[in-house]
């Protein structure tokens, strides 16, 4: 009987989170210059999709800035190299790189940033990475994602 209820619970429960957090995630950008995702899945009955990056740690954005940048899987290190070019003052991102399929601002400890993309743009099976631009954050501020299925 006891068993009943909890195996009925954990039923109600995870069918919330899974309605609930269907076409939208959070992540985490840390101190310690971590995500705390490393993969990301986009279900196919998502016509847009919004991440949620936060920071819960104290440092400032010029210190230890996170964004979430979104590319092809073969984009990254070109995206990153010019992305660190680019600056603070742009995000680490190029202005205009069609590269970039979608990505948040940069923040710093205690903030968050949301961006929405639009799943037309994605390609059921391709390879898409997910990572922040900071210098040399790219390294191991990484993830994959995948959509569709
Ligand atoms: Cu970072």
């Amino acid at each position: 009987m006891f068993r009943t209820a909890v195996a009925l619970a954990a039923l109600t429960l995870s069918g919330f989170v899974c309605a609930d957090e269907q076409c939208s995630v959070t992540i985490q950008g840390t101190d310690q210059m971590t995500y705390d995702l490393k993969t990301i899945h986009v279900p196919a009955s998502c016509k847009q999709f919004t991440v949620t990056l936060k920071h819960p740690g104290n440092l400032p954005r010029n210190v230890m800035g996170h964004n979430w940048v979104l590319t092809r899987k073969d984009d990254l290190k070109g995206v990153a190299d010019d992305g660190a070019k680019a600056g603070e003052g742009n995000d680490y991102i190029q202005p205009g790189d069609a590269r970039v399929l979608a990505h948040t601002k940069l923040i710093g400890g205690n903030e968050q940033a949301s961006v929405t993309l639009d799943t037309k743009g994605l390609k059921p099976g391709d390879d898409y990475v997910y990572f922040c631009s900071y210098p040399f954050h790219a390294t191991v501020m990484k993830g994959t994602l995948s959509f569709g299925g």
